[in-house]
């Protein structure tokens, strides 16, 4: 698949550089284009190196497990994909899929440089509030991209730091991380579900466009309690004692 990439930051930097692995066509977009290319040939070297047998994948927390060269996720050698720069219009025209990874300050110019390109495009969301504590609901990143863009917009990526989006593949006590997807076109949602497996997640089926609004809320509320020091995951119970679960 290509990817075009809004964003030449750290979202995209991970999430592209697991992509090539995975032998995905990757061209990323920032302000800076020299920036923009000595990042993408970093990531076409990374990428490449995480192919290399024996190469380790990010380790370094209790319960964690980089997996490495684990088949499906990493490409083995040779068979990554490229990793180009270009500009916003054109990483929004290179794009099967158009992964918006900006900063929430540079929406709106950003996707006014990237033009009509979009427009009809799977769009992945991973985008945040850029204050989680300052949260609202009325200011939606998701559902401003849909209007501006024009594109079929998946939300996803978005609940976890940058660091889990590296590790290959975020695994922890045994157990792939699950990833919500919320939108409603099912050629985008189809794509989002491949770029959700090719980095060794699961699929959640997180509901339509509309309730993007709920994972961006959750995610404003999980990093609340992730920089008070709380253990977000274990506010919820296991599926079980969901109560609304009726086990077959
Ligand atoms: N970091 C995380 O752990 C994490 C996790 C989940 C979701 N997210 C969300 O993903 C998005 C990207 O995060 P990131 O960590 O990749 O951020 P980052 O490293 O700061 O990169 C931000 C990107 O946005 C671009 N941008 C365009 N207009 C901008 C403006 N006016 N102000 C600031 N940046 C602007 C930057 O362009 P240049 O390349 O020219 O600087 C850069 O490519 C954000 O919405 C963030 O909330 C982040």
């Amino acid at each position: 698949m290509r990817i075009g990439i809004l964003g030449a930051g750290g979202m995209a930097d991970a999430l592209g550089t697991r992509w090539a692995g995975a032998g995905h066509e990757i061209m990323i977009s920032g302000r800076d284009a020299r920036a923009s290319a000595a990042r993408a040939a970093k990531m076409a070297e990374m990428a490449e190196a995480a192919g290399m047998p024996g190469t380790p994948g990010i380790t370094g927390a209790p319960g964690i497990t980089g997996t490495p060269g684990i088949t499906g996720t990493p490409g083995a050698p040779g068979t990554t994909g490229r990793v180009t720069a270009g500009s916003w219009a054109e990483a929004a025209a290179f794009g099967d899929v158009v992964v918006v990874a900006v900063r929430e300050a540079g929406l709106v110019d950003v996707l006014t440089a990237s033009g009509p390109a979009l427009r009809g495009k799977p769009l992945v969301d991973v985008t945040n509030a850029a204050d989680p504590a300052a949260y609202d609901p009325a200011r939606s990143p998701a559902l401003l991209i849909a209007r501006l863009s024009g594109g079929h917009v998946v939300k996803a990526f978005n609940l976890c730091h940058v660091d889990v989006w590296r590790m290959r593949p975020p695994v922890f006590d045994g157990r792939p991380l699950a990833v919500p997807l919320c939108g409603d076109d099912p050629a985008a949602l189809a794509a989002a579900r491949t770029l959700v497996t090719d980095l060794g997640c699961t699929p959640v089926d997180g509901g339509g466009l509309a309730r993007a609004t709920q994972l961006e809320a959750t995610a404003a509320f999980m990093i609340g309690l992730w920089f008070g020091g709380a253990d977000a995951q274990a506010v919820l119970p296991p599926l079980e004692w969901s109560g609304a679960h009726t086990p077959a």
